[in-house]
C-alpha cells in the first residue's frame, strides 16, 4: 500500500477494527475511526490515542451524514454488533434496530461520502447472509437460504440490504466499492463477554466453569485468525482488478470443526482447568454448518490464511488471561 493514505474506519474500536486500525497505522496510513462502542471496547484502542496520525470520533455512524472534512481515500464500513448471543448486551438480537440501521442509513452515510468526495469504500458484510445454506462449502454465487423474519434477520437482512445499497452505488453513481463476506473470527481484542463460541469456552474454562454447548455439539464452524482476516481486508481493499467494484469476496478459514472439538482443544491448551462441557438447548435459527469457499480470493488476490487454529486459540488465550485479571 502507498505510504500517506487517509483511511477511515467506522466500528474501529471494535474486535477486528481495532486489529485493522493497527495494521493501517503502521503501513503509514493517518487513521480517522468513529465508534459509538455500542459493541466495541475502549481498551482496544487506548494504546493508539497518543498516535498523531490517529483520530477517534465518538459518534453514532448512523445518525446524521458525514460531514466533508472526513474525505478519506479509503473508507472501512465496519461498524456494527456482531455476536448473535441473545444473552448478552451488546449482541446484535440486544440491539437489533441499531444493526439494522448501522447496516443501512449508517452505511449510506459513507457511501454518500465516498460518492461526494471520491475515496473507494469497503463493506464488511457476512457469512450470515448465507443463512442455513443448503450449499456446502459456500461460494460467493450462493444466494443463500435467510428467513426475512427470524430472530437473526436484524443481521443477516441488513447485510443482505447493505450489499445491495453498496450495488447502487456501484452500478448508479460510479462508486468504488468493494464487498466482503466475513467468516467466524478470532483472537485478541475479542469482548470476552460477547457470548460467541470460542470467548465463552475461553472464558468458562479460565474460571474452572462448565463449557456451554447449545445443541450436541455436532454442527460446525471455521475459524480465521483475526490477523489473516485483516490481511484479507487490505488485499480486497487494494486489489487493482479491473472488476474489482461490487465483486465478492469471501473471508474465512476453510478449516472446519465440530463445535465439540472447539470446546476439547481449549480443555487441552488450558490445562490446569477442571471444567467439563455442558449442554444446553439449541439457539434458533443458529446454522448447522459453516465453512467459506475462498478460491476467489486464493486465485484472484493470493489471499489465504496461514495461522494455525492451535497457535491462533493459544494467543487468545493469553490475551484472555490478561483482561480477565486485570478487570
Ligand atoms: N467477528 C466476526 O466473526 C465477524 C463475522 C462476520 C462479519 N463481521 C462483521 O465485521 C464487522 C466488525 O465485527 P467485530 O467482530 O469487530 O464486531 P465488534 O462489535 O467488536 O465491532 C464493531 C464496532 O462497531 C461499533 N459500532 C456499532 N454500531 C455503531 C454505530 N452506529 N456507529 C459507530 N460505531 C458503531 C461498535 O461499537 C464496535 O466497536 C461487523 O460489521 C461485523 O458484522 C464480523
Amino acid at each position: 500500500m502507498s505510504v500517506s493514505l487517509r483511511a477511515l474506519v467506522t466500528g474501529g474500536g471494535g474486535f477486528i477494527g481495532s486489529h485493522l486500525c493497527r495494521r493501517l497505522l503502521a503501513d503509514g496510513c493517518t487513521v480517522t475511526c468513529i465508534d459509538n462502542f455500542a459493541s466495541g471496547l475502549r481498551r482496544n484502542i487506548a494504546g493508539l490515542l497518543d498516535d498523531p496520525s490517529f483520530r477517534l470520533i465518538e459518534q453514532d455512524v448512523s445518525a446524521e451524514p458525514l460531514p466533508d472534512d472526513l474525505q478519506a481515500d479509503r473508507y472501512y464500513h465496519l461498524a456494527s454488533p456482531a455476536s448473535p448471543n441473545p444473552h448478552t448486551p451488546r449482541s446484535y438480537m440486544a440491539l437489533p434496530l441499531e444493526t439494522a440501521l448501522v447496516n443501512s442509513v449508517g452505511l449510506r452515510n459513507v457511501l454518500e461520502l465516498a460518492r461526494r468526495r471520491g475515496g473507494r469504500v469497503l463493506f464488511a458484510s457476512t457469512s450470515e447472509v448465507y443463512g442455513d445454506p443448503h450449499e456446502h462449502p459456500q461460494r460467493e454465487e450462493y444466494w443463500g437460504n435467510v428467513s426475512s423474519t427470524g430472530p437473526r434477520s436484524c443481521y443477516d437482512e441488513a447485510k443482505r440490504f447493505g450489499e445491495a445499497l453498496c450495488m447502487i452505488f456501484v452500478r448508479s453513481y460510479d462508486v468504488d466499492v468493494r464487498l466482503i463476506r466475513i467468516f467466524n473470527t478470532y483472537g485478541p481484542n475479542m469482548d470476552p463477554e460477547d457470548g460467541r463460541m470460542l470467548p465463552n469456552f475461553i472464558t468458562q474454562a479460565l474460571s474452572n466453569q462448565a463449557l456451554t454447548i447449545y445443541g450436541d455439539g455436532q454442527f460446525t464452524r471455521s475459524l480465521c485468525y483475526v490477523q489473516d482476516l485483516v490481511e484479507g481486508v487490505l488485499a480486497v481493499m487494494e486489489s487493482s482488478r479491473s472488476d474489482a467494484a461490487g465483486r465478492v469476496y469471501n473471508l474465512g478459514n476453510p478449516e472446519e470443526h465440530t463445535i465439540l472439538e472447539y470446546a476439547k482443544l481449549v480443555l487441552e491448551l488450558i490445562p490446569a482447568n477442571r471444567s467439563r462441557i455442558t449442554h444446553m438447548p439449541p439457539v434458533p435459527d443458529d446454522p448447522s454448518r459453516r465453512r467459506p469457499d475462498i478460491t476467489r480470493a486464493k486465485s484472484e488476490l493470493g489471499w489465504e490464511p496461514r495461522v494455525a487454529l492451535r497457535k491462533g486459540i493459544e494467543t487468545t488465550i493469553n490475551y484472555f488471561r490478561e483482561v480477565t485479571a486485570v478487570s
